[in-house]
This record gives C-alpha cells, structure tokens and sequence, in this order.
C-alpha cells in the first residue's frame, strides 16, 4: 500500500514567505525558485493574487512571477482566492491555481473575509475560467484538523467542505494542518473523508509544524496511500490569520526521510539543503529543518 514515489509540492516561495514581515525582494524570491527547481523541485507554488493589503508580502506576484527562468518539466502555482485573483493570474502562464478554503468558518471569515458558502460561490467562476483556461485546480482545505478560533474541527466539518469543492468541479483536494494540532489517527480520518470522493492521486496532505507531528502525520498519509504533500524549503512559512502557527513541514526533513524508506522524490537533497541555507542567510535566522541544519554541519 505504501507508495513507492511520492510528489512534493514546495510551497516555500508562497506559505514561507507570506507571513514573512521583513521585506524580502523579488530577486531574492525569485533566486530561491531557481535554486529550488535546480535541487528538483517539480511542482513550486510560487506567490499569491491576494489583497496587497491583506498579505503585502505577496505583492510583487507578477514581478516574481515574470523573472522567472522557467525550467521545462516544472510546475508552477499560485493561490487565487477570487477571480480578481484569476484574472491577474492568467496571464502570467502559471500551470495550476489554488483556491482556499476552510473546514471552519471562524477561520474562514478571519482569512478570506467570507463564510465557507460564500467563499464556494466565488470559486464556482474561478474553477470555470482556470479550466476554461486549461489549468488545473486545486483546493486547500484550512483548519482541517484544528481551528485557532473555532478549535476542535470533525472530519464531518471537512468532508462538508470537500463535498462543496468537488461540487464546483475542483480536480484536487488538500488536506490542511494551519495550526499543526493534527495527530497521525485524526490525519488519516480527515483524509479518509477527502478520499471518499478524490482518487488517491487528488488528495494530498500539508502539515505544519507547529506541534511537531508533521513527519508522523506524512508516515501516516502514507500508510493510506496518499503520496502528494506540500512541503516548505527551511520550514519556512505560516498564515497571517493563525496566530502562532509556525512553518509547514520542512522539505529537507521529508527528502531524507522518504530517501531512508527507499521512496523516490526526484530531489537533490544536497542542492536542496543549499536551497534551504541561502534563504535562511537572505532572512538572517537558522533554518527551522533540522535535516537541513544536521547535513550543514555534517
Ligand atoms: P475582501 O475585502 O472581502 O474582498 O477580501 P473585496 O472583493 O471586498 O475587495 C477588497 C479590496 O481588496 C479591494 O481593493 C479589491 O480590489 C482588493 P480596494 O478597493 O479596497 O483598494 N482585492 C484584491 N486585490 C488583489 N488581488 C485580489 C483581490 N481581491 C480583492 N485577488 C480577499 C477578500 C480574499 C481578497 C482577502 O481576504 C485576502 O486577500 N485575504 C488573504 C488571504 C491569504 O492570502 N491568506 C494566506 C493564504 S491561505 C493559507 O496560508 C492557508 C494554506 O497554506 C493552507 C493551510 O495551511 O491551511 C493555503
Ligand atoms: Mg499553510
């Protein structure tokens, strides 16, 4: 059942970034892709078309998006919450949109400023116009496991919403750890609901790290099958509205430890070490991975 390969999408550019509150320049974004795709990331969620005042970090979407050296064979995403979001989007040639939502609805005013109903009735044109477009869609699912306002999430709360998200046609369904309170049986009974209307390929897992259950909550994501995971170079990241959530789960850390179960990811875990150590020098602080930091020192 354990899959024998597994596809990282490196949210680092975009959910490590975003909650960032030094400035960090577009080159410097841009040069962390590079690096990522060079360590071979295939699947890189970049920035967001969100509010500038929302999430100003996030501002320089098209600039970043525009220096991009693009490398044939890579993925590249980015978040569009609506179609003010989309429509700036689309030129910019990405592959693939994300819409997000949220299994609770305190979560769901508090970080899109709509409820989950609503929030569905402006994805519905989202997801028509990115496919119209030929682009893939996918949803995030926030606050699957635990919410900062609302606390306690079922799996009811988040198959309601994975229902609502397969009703307006969306090809994929991420599972969403925000605050990182997930335990490895809660984890698989949250992506169990998202399974009973994804295929395995369509649903993937994307942990925080804030209680440190990340690499158990991937080992027992796994043991379902499921074999697509966001995961963020240095464990960088964090979402303005979960106040105190730390970074998703670090990309070196999941490399070595599919590496040491024999399961392929296609990733240079030296080059993405040095990936990790360049971004964590542009941000003056170590890096949160601690197979980035151990392999450094090696
Ligand atoms: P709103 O205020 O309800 O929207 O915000 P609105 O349509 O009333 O527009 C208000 C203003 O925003 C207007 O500007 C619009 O033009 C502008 P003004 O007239 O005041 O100057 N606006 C936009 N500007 C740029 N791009 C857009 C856009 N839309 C409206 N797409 C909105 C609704 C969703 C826009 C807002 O709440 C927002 O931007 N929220 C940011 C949410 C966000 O980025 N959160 C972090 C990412 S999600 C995350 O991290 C979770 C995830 O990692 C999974 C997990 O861990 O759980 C994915
Ligand atoms: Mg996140």
């Amino acid at each position: 059942m354990r899959p024998t390969e597994v596809t990282l999408v490196e949210v680092g550019p975009r959910d490590g970034l975003q909650n960032e509150a030094q400035p960090v320049s577009a080159a410097h974004k841009i040069e962390l892709v590079h690096r990522l795709q060079a360590a071979g990331c295939r699947e890189i969620e970049v920035t967001s078309f969100v509010s500038p005042k929302w999430v100003p970090q996030m501002a320089d979407n098209t600039e970043v998006l525009a220096g991009l050296a693009r490398q044939p064979g890579v993925r590249y995403s980015v978040l569009t919450p609506n179609m003010k979001g989309l429509e700036a989007a689309l030129p910019t040639q990405v592959h693939e949109v994300v819409v997000f939502g949220a299994a609770s609805e305190a979560f769901s005013q508090k970080n899109i400023n709509c409820s989950i109903e609503e929030s569905i009735e402006r994805f519905r044109p989202v997801v028509a116009a990115a496919h119209a477009a030929g682009l893939k869609v996918r949803a995030a699912i926030s606050c699957a496991l635990g919410c900062p306002y609302q606390g306690e999430v079922s799996p009811d709360e988040v198959e309601r919403v994975v229902l609502l998200m397969k009703a307006i046609g969306v090809d994929h369904c991420g599972v969403a750890d925000t605050i990182g309170v997930g335990t490895p049986r809660k984890v698989q009974a949250a992506l169990e609901r998202a399974l009973k209307h994804y295929p395995l390929a369509e649903v993937s897992g994307h942990f925080h790290d804030t209680y440190g259950q990340a690499l158990a909550n991937i080992l027992a994501s796994l043991e379902l099958g499921v074999h697509v995971f966001d995961t963020s170079i240095a464990g960088l990241g964090g979402c303005p509205y979960a106040k105190g959530a730390t970074g998703n789960v670090a990309t070196e850390d999941v490399v070595y430890m599919l590496q040491g179960m024999g399961i392929a990811t296609g990733h240079d875990l030296d080059a993405l070490v040095d990936a990790g150590a360049y971004i964590s020098e542009v941000l003056g602080r170590p890096s949160a991975s601690r197979a980035g930091k151990a392999l450094l020192t090696r």
